[in-house]
């Protein structure tokens, strides 16, 4: 049988087609575009998405006996705010997780409502990409919109409806949207009526790995797929990647190098910390975790190199790079803003400490090294709490680059366990149908049989100790813009 896993990004969907083994039998993707209509706001067209899904299915699958893929499940790019009317139609495009557009809703929420409320209700307090300020911004400045509001979607749930008509999400998913009572894994009737919407405009709240229907009878005839094929609900794409790296159970870690950078951390216990500096989710393998998450990632190396450098040979501009631990240059990686640890939906990105002998290579080597320092920081706050971390599996694009996990690992001081492949959030939702369809018997199982660790990169004493120093260095650089920033009044 074949299980599909659908990782509806940021820059494009990825589909995974395995086998009952895990073995991977095809991989597509397919971008779509991406809008940025005022400076720190982002956007989508979920009918883009849709559209965008339905070829890659009929791609991944046009070479195997069609009649045997048994399962569906998803990875999807989290917090996005998608609004149906009661026909069914999308009111407007999807605001995204890494729109920073509700600064005045997030503060409404932290400083008005307050932090010790919404922890109390969510296990977390506002921070600007998350869904329920965005409710309250389409509240607040389009009202017309906000009146005709029927359903209220995360973005893979769009697709998850169309697929099957129902309107459904994951305990993953919907801990990220503010609305959501994560340690008792139910809709906040609290939060709901902070934002002045009714429970039923939420979808069916399922576990990650439970079936929530059949695709519709003209989808599976379009596809060319048995209408019996079961879709399940699968993850938040962190949730998913998770799976898909093998990160379930107590205590491991997976860091995400993805167009957002995050730093996953599974727990079998619920737990907060005190200033909700981390994360607390629900997981997709039934327990929970902590999650740190900076919002450009990857995507800060993309912009280097693809809009600054004109070039797509990442491997060369790498191979300039001969020294670590010893860069005078500093990139602050904030182009979107930042979340973890800052909530700055103002913060920007700055290159530091350039002279007359700077290169091209040392500046390069600034944004690895600066997405690896903004990576830290969530780890230090993991580490502050007591939870002892010494190695990471790591996914997502910027996994592909030997030099960024070698900086990763000392930058980090953890072991970074490579795998077979770094195809996180698709393979997880692969899995997760899987589960659904009865072909493993937990989640844990599953990832447990499935993904294999190849390599492991070994931090270095004394690189470790020179990145420790810099990484001191590197603190102080946003305390020290961070009122430049705010004059600056980017959003
Ligand atoms: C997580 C987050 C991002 C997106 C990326 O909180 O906002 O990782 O899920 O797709």
């Amino acid at each position: 049988m074949f299980y599909i896993g659908i990782d509806l990004g940021t820059s494009a969907v990825k589909l995974l087609m395995m086998d009952g083994e895990g073995n991977i039998v095809n991989i597509v993707s397919r971008e779509y575009p991406l809008y940025f209509p005022h400076p720190g706001w982002a956007e989508q067209k979920p009918e883009d998405w849709y559209e965008q899904t339905v070829l890659g299915i009929k791609e991944l699958i046009q070479d195997v006996d069609k009649s045997q893929v048994a399962g569906i499940s998803f990875g999807g790019q989290m917090h996005g705010l998608v609004i149906l009317d009661a026909e069914d139609r999308v009111i407007r495009p999807a605001i995204l997780w890494n729109d920073g557009r509700t600064g005045e809703e997030t503060d409404y929420l932290n400083e008005v409502i307050g932090r010790d409320k919404l922890s109390a209700y969510t296990a977390n307090i506002a921070f600007a990409g998350f869904t329920a300020p965005k409710i309250l911004w389409v509240k607040n400045k389009e009202p017309e919109n906000f009146a005709r509001i029927s359903k209220i979607m995360l973005p893979k749930d769009y697709i998850a409806y169309k697929l099957t008509g129902v309107h459904c999400t994951d305990v993953s998913d919907a801990s990220g949207m503010l609305l959501f009572d994560v340690k008792n894994r139910q809709w906040s009737e609290e939060m709901c009526r902070i934002c002045g919407i009714h429970t039923s405009q939420l979808a069916k709240c399922y576990e990650s790995y439970e079936t929530v229907g059949t695709i519709l009878p003209g989808v599976a005839e379009e596809l060319g797929i048995s209408p019996s094929v079961k879709v399940a609900a699968g993850a938040g794409d962190n949730a998913a990647a998770a799976v898909g790296t093998g990160t379930v159970g107590d205590n491991q870690c997976n860091i995400s190098l993805g167009t957002s950078g995050t730093v996953f951390i599974s727990s079998r216990k619920f737990g907060v910390d005190k200033f909700n500096a981390l994360h607390s989710f629900a997981h997709a393998d039934g327990s929970y975790h902590l999650m740190g998450c900076m919002l450009s990632a990857a995507s800060c190396n993309k912009w280097w190199m693809d809009d600054i450098l004109a070039t797509k040979d990442y491997g060369t501009e790498q191979a300039a790079i001969k020294t670590l631990g010893e860069n005078p240059v500093f990139f602050l990686p904030y182009l979107m803003g930042e979340r973890s640890p800052h909530n700055d939906p103002a913060a920007r990105a700055v290159f530091l400490g350039m002279s007359m002998d700077t290169t091209r290579a040392d500046m390069t080597q600034a944004v690895l090294e600066g997405v690896a320092f903004a990576l830290r920081d969530s780890v230090e706050v993991a580490r502050s709490l007591g939870i002892e971390l010494t190695r990471t599996k790591i996914c997502g694009g910027g996994a592909k680059s030997p030099l960024w996990k070698k900086i990763i690992a000392n930058v980090l001081n953890l072991k970074v366990d490579v795998l077979e492949n770094e195809e996180g959030p698709s393979m997880g939702g692969a899995i997760l149908a899987a589960v659904a369809c009865g072909a493993y018997g937990s989640v844990e199982e599953a990832a447990g049989k499935i993904v294999k660790v190849v390599e492991t990169v070994e931090p270095e004493d004394a690189l470790v100790a020179k990145y420790r120093e810099r990484y001191r260095q590197f603190k102080e650089i946003y305390p020290a813009c961070r009122q430049l920033f705010r004059k600056n009044g980017a959003v």
